[in-house]
């Protein structure tokens, strides 16, 4: 299972480059619910670029236990859904994936059967109340330990009520996960949230003929016919290849240009805030299928403190590598409202602190972010806490000073050409 290896990196300091990468990992939030939308069609979806790491991988092979086929043709997926739901005759195992369990957890709970999800020992420690309990105020009958807020989850899946739900956190695994199950149940069903998360659930199933509508709230009806399957090439992961955007930040003279990466606004802040510290930023869009899609350019220049206080969830899983540009820079940053970061795949306020402490930068925890005063990076050896976006932002911080990983096999769940794209930087080395 992910995270859970003990492989060790060792990353040596690196010069200046320039790159032009056109192989950044896809999108891991598009292809989980490639996997999971294909089965609300009947006719076989065909999706190019799926991502193959372990966290959609698992959602594609829960798909396959509730009888999907799947077939791999080079880059080419196919996915023929089932005639009707297939009631698995094990446990779902979602890995070290949120986003499968919460989807899934919507997903299944307004269908006929009865279903286990778990997963690896880091998800079997996540919070499943904020898509159990809304779920079950419509009749869901899921149940779990504490309470039922922590997986193994175990669902009898029947038609639910219709949810009007406003959620205190922006999420998009619950947004998702309610109008997943909405989309079975007995009447339109609406939904809303502090700030908008992404939103590739609404513009994708719009795009398959959902009647979804993105007003005051989202509103979401019930299925009168099976969908329209998929048709789509996954642009490339703009979190993913935030990496690397980072690397070129924080390099001397360096300069990075990341191709076909999605530019959907809900997506790319990150970008925004590393040009508000004084890197170069430039954007090319080029096309725009379900969500618009292009290349993303960024080179070094000094870079100055920030304060990220606003659209929280539009950067929430580039803050670690961000982390590491504040380290960097001159002056005081400030991350806040940044509480969720507490229940991601790690504590990641507590591990960028811990780590950052360890290379000797000032920063300190705060309960809902952290403050880190720039100054430089001493060579250390840290945790990824099997934490996958902890190994890959201290790798980059190793650019700069050399770096020690350990756990550094978490970076299969959703980059698996990682190491290779470091390659061309700076030399790595297996510990
Ligand atoms: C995701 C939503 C975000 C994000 C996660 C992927 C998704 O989580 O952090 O990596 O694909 O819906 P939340 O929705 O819980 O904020």
């Amino acid at each position: 299972m992910s995270g859970e290896g003990f492989k060790s990196v060792r990353i040596v300091k690196a010069d200046s480059f320039k790159l032009e990468i056109d192989s950044i990992a896809t999108d891991k939030s598009i292809s989980h619910r490639c996997a999971i939308f294909s089965l609300l069609s009947d006719k076989p979806s065909v999706i190019r670029n799926f991502l193959k790491a372990e966290d959609t991988l698992n959602s594609l092979k829960i798909a396959v236990s509730l009888g999907a086929k799947v077939e791999f043709d080079d880059e080419i997926l196919t996915i023929v859904p089932p005639q009707t739901l297939l009631e698995p005759d094990d446990i779902l195992d979602c890995g070290n994936s949120g986003t499968t369990i919460r989807l899934m957890s919507g997903f299944l709970a307004s269908r006929d059967g009865f279903y286990v999800l778990s997963g690896d020992k880091y998800l079997r420690k996540r919070p499943m109340g904020r898509v159990a309990d809304p779920l079950r105020s419509v009749g869901a009958l899921i149940d779990g330990r504490r309470d039922g807020d922590l997986a193994p989850l175990s669902i009898r899946g029947r038609k639910l009520k219709p949810i009007r739900y406003d959620s205190k956190v922006a999420s998009a695994q619950v947004k998702s996960a309610l109008i997943l199950a909405g989309l079975n149940s007995e009447g339109e069903g609406s939904f809303s949230e502090p700030e908008i998360s992404r939103d590739h659930t609404e513009r994708m199933l719009k795009g398959m003929g959902a009647d979804i509508r993105v007003e005051d709230r989202i509103y979401f009806s019930p299925l009168q016919k099976p969908l329209k399957p998929l048709n789509i090439t996954v642009p490339s992961d703009p979190s993913s290849g935030f990496f690397f955007a980072i690397a070129a930040a924080i390099t001397p003279n360096a300069k990075v240009i990341l191709k076909n990466v999605t530019l959907n606004p809900t997506r790319v802040e990150a970008y925004n805030v590393l040009s508000r510290m004084g890197a170069i930023v430039e954007f090319v869009q080029k096309e725009n299928i379900y969500e618009p899609i292009g290349d993303i350019i960024v080179r070094n220049s000094e870079l100055i403190g920030v304060e990220v206080c606003d659209n929280i969830s539009w950067l929430i899983d580039e803050l670690p590598a961000l982390s590491i540009a504040m380290a960097m820079a001159n002056g005081k940053s400030v991350v806040r409202n940044a509480k969720e970061l507490r229940v991601k795949e790690s504590d990641r306020i507590k591990c960028v602190v811990d780590n950052l402490v360890l290379c000797g930068v000032d920063a300190k925890e705060l309960d809902d972010g952290y403050e880190i005063i720039g100054s430089h990076f001493n060579k250390a050896r840290v945790n990824s806490y099997g934490d996958h976006r902890i190994a890959m932002s201290f790798a980059i911080a190793g650019i700069t000073s050399g770096m020690e990983i350990d756990d550094f096999n978490a970076v299969a769940t959703s980059f698996p050409n990682f190491i290779e794209l470091l390659s061309r930087i700076t030399e790595v080395q297996e510990l």
